[in-house]
């Protein structure tokens, strides 16, 4: 369907997805992570719900797939990773070679992120043990809440826990693109949705059902605020794990005869799915045992564990909901990486194991920062915020939307029509859509967030 821009630099089939569903599987488990089970069932809550969700839907369908096809469209023209990629096409374009910053940015955010993202999944791995014996059982609230609090108030502990989460990150991603990624993406993502239809059908039992659905599904917009809308749009982007270098460093392995238009709304679809089966998996729950379904981040470690003590067979159910946890939080963290390690190996021209060796430790040392916030380091703060606040605001305020905007600028008025229609399948209405889309609505939404963010506009 389409050639790559430079055919002499295109991937060996060894550095290729096996099939258009291991990419599918690879990418969805980029996108289905921490955001999908533990955000946004609590934004949504927090929210009010309904029209959050619907606004949420939105959001996704208008701007997620244009920038996800935006970004997997840069990496599988440009072969290689995402600083390369970028450099690769700007010269194609006859562009300015510092778009290449752009990929820059993008491996360094999703080498940000990952430094934090390790710590929460590290919360999602102990929770899984502390589950299965039956810790929970008989626990009054205030006791399940003491326990989280002083979960975090142990350093030692969560270094442990998230070093885990790293090593075991490490030991799939340093095994290459088919031997690591694909095999993992291939087991752990079918594994994940049974996990997640197995845990509604349980949360079904508990006959709050009807209410977790009206919850979810009848908008109220009257508890639809201005900054509510923003949220439903920031997270967008980020559960489809846009702007970070993910999706075009993975984008890359895709082989040229796969639809980029098909594949990235099945992913979408695939995530979408994922974060709605969260809510309707834990909101039966949370009603059932009258808790509060806006218990914002404590409400899966929290809120969730004053019910599995409670519910009967409670504690298998929940051993189940941590383990699925996880395995959505490793499958992101591998794409958080994977940029920085093809970065390391074709640029640095090191081999697997030691960028990965090289890029953990980094990554090690930046995680202790977001450790030390819950603890000793609570008030090492910078304008109120912890160390942890900071990187999320950072990171998921400025450099994700930052990156999504450059990638969508870059594809919409940088690159030659010709050559994204190449990429996308020829030109057609669908093309023509996707065209005016990233080139108007993409770019004026993210501006006005940024205008938001700064104050200069109030919505
Ligand atoms: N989408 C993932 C989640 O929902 C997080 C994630 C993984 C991500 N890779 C990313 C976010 C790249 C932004 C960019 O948890």
């Amino acid at each position: 369907m389409s050639n790559s821009a430079n055919a002499s630099t295109s991937r060996a089939p060894a550095q290729q997805w096996s099939t258009r569903i291991s990419f599918i599987l690879a990418a969805a488990g980029a996108a289905v992570g921490l955001g999908n089970i533990w955000k946004f069932p609590y934004v949504a809550g927090e929210n009010g719900g309904g029209a959050f969700v619907l606004v949420y839907l939105f959001c996704i369908a208008l701007l997620g797939v244009p920038m996800l096809m935006a970004e997997v469209l840069i990496g599988r023209r440009g072969q290689q990773n995402p600083v390369n990629s970028m450099a690769s096409l700007a010269r194609e374009a006859g562009a300015k070679p510092a778009w290449k910053n752009v990929g820059r940015l993008g491996v360094v955010t999703g080498f940000l992120l990952l430094s934090f993202y390790v710590v929460v999944a590290g919360w999602a791995l102990a929770y899984i043990p502390i589950t299965a014996t039956g810790t929970f059982v008989g626990l009054q609230p205030q006791e399940v809440g003491q326990m989280f609090d002083g979960h975090l108030q142990q350093p030692l502990p969560l270094i442990g826990w998230s070093t885990l989460v790293l090593l075991l990150t490490l030991g799939i991603v340093g095994r290459g693109v088919r031997k690591g990624l694909e095999k993992a993406a291939n087991l752990l993502m079918p594994l994940l949705f049974v996990f997640l239809l197995i845990l509604v059908g349980y949360a079904s039992t508990t006959g709050h059902f009807g209410e977790a659905v009206e919850f979810m599904f009848k908008p109220d917009f009257d508890k639809l605020t201005a900054s509510g809308v923003l949220i439903a749009l920031g997270h967008a982007f980020f559960t489809l794990s846009i702007g970070g270098g993910a999706m075009m460093i993975y984008g890359s392995y895709l082989s040229p005869q796969v639809s980029i238009a098909r594949t990235s709304i099945l992913v979408a679809i695939l995530d979408t799915a994922a974060a709605l089966l969260a809510g309707l998996a834990i909101f039966p729950i949370v009603f059932a045992y009258g808790l509060e379904p806006g218990g914002g981040p404590g409400l899966i470690f929290v809120t969730l564990p004053i019910a599995f003590g409670q519910m009967p067979l409670g504690t298998l159910f929940g051993t189940l909901f941590f383990l699925m946890l996880s395995v959505a939080a490793l499958t992101s963290a591998f794409s958080l990486i994977e940029p920085a390690i093809a970065w390391l190996t074709e640029k640095r021209l090191m081999s697997r194991f030691k960028a990965s060796v090289l890029g953990g430790s980094g990554i090690w040392l930046l995680s202790l920062g977001t450790v030390f916030s819950f603890n000793i380091g609570a008030d090492w703060t910078l304008a109120g915020k912890t160390f942890f606040e900071s990187l999320d605001y950072l990171i998921s305020g400025w450099m994700l939307p930052l990156g999504g905007l450059l990638m969508a600028l870059f594809t919409a008025w940088v690159m030659k029509p010709e050559a994204t229609a190449e990429e996308l399948g020829g030109d057609s209405a669908a093309y023509r859509l996707w065209l005016v889309l990233i080139r108007f609505l993409v770019p004026v939404v993210i501006m006005v967030i940024f205008l938001q963010a700064i104050g200069v506009i109030t919505l």
